[in-house]
């Protein structure tokens, strides 16, 4: 089943077209990595599934509404299903590692405190991490940082996620960590995981299916396994095949 739709997406800043035509369609439970140089639009794109940017012109549908129309606050019930996890994780610095996790839990629900922590305690040892409840951001290293938020990100227990480049800046070791992170979570949670990176290596090693950004549209599309060997030659170019 289709969960998320995008037709026709058009959007241009100060006269620059950035996407210019594009269509996707994304499968339930799936993860999907979207690829692309840097600056092609991935984030852009990701902003619009996200309701946080409004396009030019097209459909963008999730769960089977179209978004584009809605008023804000119907938005904000919408991204209640959604979970992201931002570029360089983008953790609250004067905040406990048990006050960013459970962030939103604390500001909007009446659950009490100790069913926070515990909730908190249960969505870190998903990510692998313990005994860090009362440290802060700053003490973490880069990959610590990117389960927490990965951990913030679930604690809602969103139907997809959404990840912005999450190992960008990462040394290659921890990299395959968090690679391998992100695609047993999906699996494990049942979560349709969106990813979008400039890291070829990283889509090859998470993706159940990957889709070239370039020139504003998806030009490829497939699984990994289609992609690396495509004849395509603006594919190959970047796959460098
Ligand atoms: N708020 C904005 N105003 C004007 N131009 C923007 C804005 N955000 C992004 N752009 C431009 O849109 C293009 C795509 O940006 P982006 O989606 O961030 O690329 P990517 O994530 O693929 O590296 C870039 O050329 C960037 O300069
Ligand atoms: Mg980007």
């Amino acid at each position: 089943m289709v969960i998320i739709r995008v037709f026709d997406l058009h959007k241009s800043f100060s006269g620059k077209k950035v996407l210019d035509g594009l269509n996707l369609a994304i499968e339930e439970g799936e993860t999907y990595v979207i690829i692309g140089r840097s600056g092609a639009g991935k984030s852009i794109l990701l902003k619009h599934i996200i309701g946080l940017l409004l396009p030019d012109s097209g459909i963008i549908e999730v769960f089977g509404q179209n978004i584009v129309p809605l008023k804000e606050e119907d938005l904000c019930k919408i991204r209640e299903r959604f979970g992201v996890v931002f570029q360089g994780s983008a953790l609250f610095d004067s905040l406990t590692i048990a006050e960013n996790v459970g962030f939103f839990l604390f500001e909007h629900t009446t659950l009490s405190y100790p069913k926070i922590i515990n909730r908190v305690k249960e969505v870190l040892s998903l990510v692998g991490l313990e005994n860090i409840l009362n440290l802060y951001p700053a003490s973490l290293s880069g990959g610590m940082r990117k389960r927490v938020a990965l951990a913030r990100a679930i604690i809602t227990e969103p139907k997809v996620l959404f990840y912005d480049e999450p190992t960008t800046g990462i040394d290659p070791i921890l990299k395959l960590e968090i690679d391998e992170l992100i695609k047993n979570i999906g699996k494990r949670l049942g979560i349709t995981s969106v990813v979008v990176t400039h890291d070829l290596v990283s889509a090859y090693h998470l993706a159940d299916k990957i889709a070239l950004l370039d020139g504003g549209k998806i030009i490829a599309e497939g699984l990994p396994s289609e992609i690396r060997k495509s004849k395509d030659p603006r594919v190959s170019q970047f796959v460098g095949g």
